[in-house]
């Protein structure tokens, strides 16, 4: 590095490019025992990402509650990790320019019935706790919540 800090700069520089274009999702068990995978992975590809990282797997209810940490405290926290640990889910890292804001309004609203038309939870979620699909709510979440399901060698 020069005496002027310039490749310094040119770190963080790229560290915020890549987490502007990346976002996280998963695929919750409620569409994947409905067999919306691949209309969901279809969906997602047509509106632009690119597919980084992806795998098939199921959460045990202590992972589960450990990535839905933050809602430890809500009234729906002991549901929500009890869903989230019933069955098979797809996790995802997908790449696309502004990902995690036009990935929010992809899925639409937490509670489906309050989803816009043509949105992934409009067409394929049942209630506010299986809705369908997960999605970041922030660049910074995104890049933990990738690194809670995938190493280095598992995304290209
Ligand atoms: P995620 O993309 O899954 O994080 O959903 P979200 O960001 O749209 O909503 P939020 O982070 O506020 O809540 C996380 C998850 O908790 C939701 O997706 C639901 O699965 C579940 N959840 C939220 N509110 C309720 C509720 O009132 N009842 C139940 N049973 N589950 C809820
Ligand atoms: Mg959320």
């Amino acid at each position: 590095m020069g005496s002027d800090g310039s490749s310094f700069n040119f770190v963080v520089l790229k560290k915020e490019k890549i987490m502007t274009n990346r976002t996280f999702t998963m695929i919750k068990p409620d569409a994947f025992a409905s067999g919306h995978t691949g209309s969901i992975l279809k969906h997602i590809e047509a509106s632009g990402y690119k597919i980084i990282a992806m795998k098939l797997t199921k959460l045990s209810a202590e992972k589960a509650g450990e990535f839905y940490a933050v809602h430890k405290e809500r009234p729906f926290y002991g549901e929500l990790v009890e869903f989230m640990s019933s069955g098979p889910i797809v996790a995802a890292i997908l790449e696309k320019e502004n990902a995690v804001e036009d990935f929010r309004k992809l899925i639409g609203a937490t509670n489906p019935a309050n989803a816009e038309e043509g949105t992934i939870r409009k067409l394929y979620a049942k209630s506010v706790g299986e809705n369908a699909v997960h999605g970041s709510d922030s660049d910074e979440n995104a890049q933990i919540e990738g690194n809670f399901y995938f190493s280095s060698f598992e995304r290209i």
